[in-house]
């Protein structure tokens, strides 16, 4: 597999792990090619060949020497909050008080920029250090949240989707903005950040308690008039989901709320959906709708064990996000291992390629940012990383013992963490490894 008339700048050597195909539809969906090289030029990533033939072929490029690592595309994290990075591990509260106690005080203060900036930078690098080459992430309702995140994942060349956070009621007032002026800025993002360079702006309301009907009818505007996704919250706790009804007494279910507003459709992406009824369950798979998994912030609030199979089997889009700050850690190693113990105390477990492609290739799907990402393909964008898997002595262990790539791959989800990522590349570059940080 090559692309031709591309100058080379980088053969990256090592055993690349990629998929035949849709490990959802068929078993043996994995592929560990050894002794491969990454063939880069231009950003983008030209040929995957056998590293003696790419070494011919190439003689005169760069090579760095990852033999013993496994090579995959950097991992996406499907959602996030980045204001919140200074408040994961705050104990012991569910969704509702957990908001008012920690995440609004907290999110208060990104009213100063270089607070912010700190902020953006701090969760970008650690992102890198854990192998996520594109997070999701809701800003907060301070416009500059937003510029401060841009500018740095644009300095990094860091494909990213972020949003401006909606919020017009039921918060500290000092994180609200009346619905015409957020408006006005989130249109003002979207035309100067919105597909310039690797940038995406998503159109954010936080969830439907936080937003006057006025407000979700803007965004949905918004979605209407522009190709920009959508994000917010969905069915994630039984307080929630109680409040929400009497918020919109009009509508009969959660999911209803964002439909009447317009705000539901294949552009949409909605966190959690732990409790959804039949009837939710039907509509989200008719509107071509995604759902964001985050199996770690589910279990660490107390939120429920999400149906991952049924919704697979449904026809719903998925994606995991690691969800910082209700999710403890950006490790998005433990978040598959989390997707798999949920999965398993449902009798339906996930395996290893599933859950990997729950961060790659399906992610990218989810997100149709499958032309550019999410696979080891000549062509697109060549954002990789490099993993140790005898990076720890546990691992090494485990990992010796396993007979298949699928046992491998299973043995690093459950024991892996930052210390198993090697390095990671963004658009051909290296942004980290342990001994060169950003
Ligand atoms: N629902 C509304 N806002 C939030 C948030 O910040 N985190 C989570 N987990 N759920 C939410
Ligand atoms: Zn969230």
């Amino acid at each position: 597999m090559t692309s031709e008339n591309t100058h080379a700048t980088l053969r990256i050597t090592g055993d690349v792990l990629r998929f035949r195909h849709d490990p959802f539809a068929q078993d043996g969906a994995l592929e560990l090619l050894g002794d491969h090289s990454l063939v880069i030029g231009q950003g983008k990533l030209l040929a995957v060949l056998p590293a003696n033939e790419a070494r011919q072929r190439w003689p005169d490029c760069e090579e760095q020497d990852y033999r013993g690592h496994w090579l995959l595309p950097g991992l996406i994290d499907a959602h996030g909050h980045y204001p919140q990075l200074a408040i994961t591990a705050s104990w012991g509260a569910e969704l509702l008080p957990w908001l008012e106690q920690y995440t609004f005080p907290e999110e208060s203060r990104f009213d100063r920029s270089d607070y912010a900036r700190d902020m953006a930078a701090r969760y970008q690098r650690l992102c890198l250090q854990n192998g996520i080459t594109t997070p999701v992430v809701f800003c907060t309702s301070h416009p500059l949240s937003v510029e401060a995140w841009f500018e740095q994942a644009e300095a990094l060349n860091m494909r990213s989707i972020a949003g401006q956070v909606l919020m017009d009621r039921n918060a500290p007032d000092a994180l609200l903005r009346d619905h015409e002026t957020a408006l006005e800025e989130v249109q003002n993002q979207i035309g100067r950040r919105h597909g310039h360079g690797r940038q995406q702006v998503a159109i954010t309301p936080r969830f439907a308690a936080t937003s006057s009907r006025e407000q979700l009818q803007g965004a949905g505007w918004l979605m209407a008039r522009h190709d920009c996704l959508m994000q917010t919250h969905l069915s994630e706790n039984p307080d929630e989901i109680r409040w929400m009804l009497s918020l919109f007494p009009e509508c009969r279910d959660y999911l209803e709320i964002y439909e009447k507003h317009g705000l539901l459709g294949p552009r949409s992406l909605f966190a959690h959906g732990i409790h959804l009824s039949e009837d939710e369950t039907r509509l989200l798979a008719e509107s071509g709708a995604a759902i964001i998994h985050c199996p770690s912030s589910n279990l660490f609030l107390g939120s429920g064990l999400f149906a991952a199979r049924k919704l697979v089997d449904a026809g719903i889009p998925l994606a995991l996000g690691a969800d910082v700050g209700a999710g403890p850690s950006l490790n998005p190693f433990s978040v598959m291992a989390r997707a798999y113990e949920v999965s398993r105390l449902q009798s339906a477990p996930l395996n290893a390629a599933q859950l990997l492609w729950l961060a790659t290739e399906g992610a990218a799907q989810t997100l149709k940012l499958d032309a550019c990402i999410g696979r080891l393909q000549p062509g697109l964008e060549a954002d990789l990383i490099a993993l140790n898997p005898q990076a720890t002595e546990a691992l090494a262990l485990r990992y010796n013992r396993a007979e298949s790539i699928e046992e491998a791959l299973f043995a690093l989800l459950c024991l892996g963490d930052d210390r198993m990522v090697a390095a990671t590349w963004l658009a051909g570059e290296q942004r980290w490894s342990p001994y060169s940080r950003v």
